[in-house]
């Protein structure tokens, strides 16, 4: 099973206690870790992390500057921590926009747990769902695709992740009923549950309950359901 995280409110938690937004993001990284470490325990085999869009640069500088920092210092430390729990990292988004020194991370961290297959992450940075299909459309255009070749496979074959199955389930923490630009194409049948949750407090509570909701739904992919 494939579930996607919008991991958002974490600028809401550090409101509510005073703190920095900065705070925030660092107790949303360990909420982060603890989601990968135990999603394979609830038959999670893929897991798409949403953790900085393309529309995040309208930040201040102080707060893109700190959420790069923390995404590279999160990264080298659990590096260790995934390769020894069997953590296949992936990366999707605009890498080339990242600060060089996280760039060359991202790259070691991918290299360095590309044999791992108890879980795959796939980290959505520096992503946005248009910016997505922009860049597959390039590609198909550098190939020379025959416009009357083209499928709906061929062009899924073109967005950053291709061995990626969709997600079937879409989780969004504090409460936003939007999709902010994740993941456009791939959800397109996905299940979306969403709570009310800050993502700093997000645990195995939250987990079991968004997996309950998704149990609950009947998925007919535009079918009908034969009883
Ligand atoms: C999500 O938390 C993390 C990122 C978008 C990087 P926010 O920073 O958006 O938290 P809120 O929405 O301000 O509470
Ligand atoms: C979506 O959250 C992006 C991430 C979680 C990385 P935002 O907080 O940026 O989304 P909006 O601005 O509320 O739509
Ligand atoms: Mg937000």
């Amino acid at each position: 099973m494939h579930v996607a995280i919008i991991m958002d409110g974490n600028g809401r938690w550090a409101e509510r206690q005073g703190l920095p937004r900065l705070v925030g993001h660092a107790n949303g990284h360990k909420a982060a870790r603890r989601v990968i470490q135990m999603a394979p325990d609830y038959n999670v085999q893929y897991l798409s992390l949403y953790t900085f869009s393309t529309e995040n640069w309208r930040r201040s500088k102080e707060e893109v500057d700190g959420l790069m920092r923390l995404i590279e210092e999160t990264a080298i430390e659990e590096l260790p921590v995934m390769k020894r729990n069997g953590v296949r990292i992936l990366v999707s988004g605009r890498m080339g926009d990242l600060p060089e020194s996280l760039q060359s991370t991202l790259t070691r961290a991918q290299q360095e747990t590309a044999d791992n297959a108890k879980i795959t992450v796939n980290l959505a940075i520096n992503y946005g769902g248009r910016a997505e299909i922009i860049d597959a459309i390039k590609k198909l255009a550098q190939q020379n695709i025959d416009p009357n070749d083209l499928t709906e496979e061929r062009f899924a074959q073109a967005l950053y992740q291709p061995s990626l199955p969709d997600p079937d389930l879409l989780i969004r923490t504090a409460g936003e009923m939007r999709f902010s630009n994740f993941l456009i194409w791939q959800t397109a049948y996905t299940e979306v549950h969403i709570t009310e949750t800050l993502w700093p407090d997000f645990d195995a509570t939250d987990l079991q309950a968004a997996l309950e909701d998704y149990r609950s739904r009947s998925r007919k992919f535009g079918g009908i359901i034969v009883e």
